[in-house]
């Protein structure tokens, strides 16, 4: 059985330059079509910003297919050096170097996912089985953690609203909560008593459902790799870094509030909602700032976006909230 994650040749990555240059034209052709996916069709051609055509080379039917949204067009992506070795996995360890140093022992294949609860759809699944209705697109998404570092990142993957129309979560699924893989074993930080194991993350269902809601399996084109959360993980934008769960196993629908591992460690500093707001404070730190890693080492600190600047995509779910409380 084979996935979609695409599986590229090392001759056939497409040269960071060429990379930028098809960004930019895709972030012109549809920056406006939150919703827009091109027909999956294998190896898609693509003209350039210069306009010589260009060939985006995967394994010819596993191709990624757009990109789809990106408002923050004019930020350079961080490198795949940046992205993949300054992480917070605390399974792997709670310094930065952590996750590349220790997270390849976990072995991601086979994998299976189970689906649970308020669904008309649930069972466990093979993880190729489990990606195979979904077409995947590029995204590239500014990532703020809520230790104020940020990012910005191309992600590949598939909306998580195409997950729920897959399962078919019923009128009384409220939420949808996420576990990652208790693994011990292979997982070291999960062998001491840092968080409650395993960790668990969670959104409301209008939030799951909302465009930018992303379920991730690769990173600058390529297959994820383990320190960032292989083989699936979730992606929420608009929230600090903590709601993005990394190894994924479960999946449940549910119409309480799942219990999520943060606010359950530490319910003064760290809420369900956790959206980026540069207004409410951390108890120990401001959240009007950040820092943008990889940025020269005397540059200013960055003034931090309401929603991580994705108000207009998702203010409307929270239309009503007091978000001073909802933090
Ligand atoms: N998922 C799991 N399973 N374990 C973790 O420790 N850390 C979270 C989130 N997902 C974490 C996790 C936090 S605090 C952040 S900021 C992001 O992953 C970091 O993602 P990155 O390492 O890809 O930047």
């Amino acid at each position: 059985m084979t996935t979609r994650i695409p599986r590229i040749a090392p001759s056939e990555i497409t040269p960071p330059e060429v990379y930028f240059d098809r960004r930019r034209f895709l972030t012109g052709a549809l920056a406006a079509s939150a919703g827009a996916v091109l027909a999956r069709a294998g190896a898609a051609v693509l003209p350039s910003a210069a306009g010589a055509p260009l060939q985006y080379t995967n394994d010819a039917a596993e191709s990624v297919g757009a990109l789809v949204h990106a408002p923050e067009q004019d930020e350079t992506p961080n490198s795949w050096e940046q992205i993949t070795h300054y992480n917070n996995y605390y399974e792997f360890g709670t310094s930065k170097s952590d996750p590349a140093a220790y997270a390849g022992q976990l072995q991601v294949r086979p994998w299976s996912l189970a689906v649970a609860g308020e669904a008309e759809r649930t069972g466990t699944f093979a993880l190729e089985d489990f990606l195979k209705p979904y077409a995947l697109e590029e995204r590239i998404y500014r990532f703020r953690c809520v230790e104020a570092w940020s990012m910005v990142i191309p992600w590949v993957g598939f909306p998580l609203a195409q997950l729920l129309q897959q399962f078919k979560p019923t009128s009384r699924a409220k939420f949808v909560a996420f576990e990652t893989l208790y693994r011990p074993s292979q997982m070291p930080g999960q062998r001491m008593p840092i968080l409650q194991w395993p960790y668990r993350e969670g959104l409301r269902i209008d939030e799951a459902m909302n465009p930018l809601a992303f379920m991730v399996v690769g990173l600058y084109g390529r297959v994820l790799p383990n320190q960032s959360g292989a083989p699936l993980r979730l992606i929420v934008p608009w929230k600090y870094g903590f709601k993005s769960i990394k190894a994924i196993v479960r999946i449940v629908f549910s119409e309480q509030q799942p219990v999520t591992t943060w606010s359950q460690a530490a319910p003064n500093e760290y809420g369900f909602y956790a959206n980026v707001n540069p207004h409410v404070p951390h108890p120990r730190w401001s959240q009007a700032t950040e820092r943008r890693i990889g940025a020269p080492l005397f540059h200013e600190r960055q003034a931090t976006l309401m929603f991580n600047g994705y108000a207009p995509e998702v203010a409307y779910l929270y239309k009503g909230m007091d978000l001073h409380q909802y933090f």
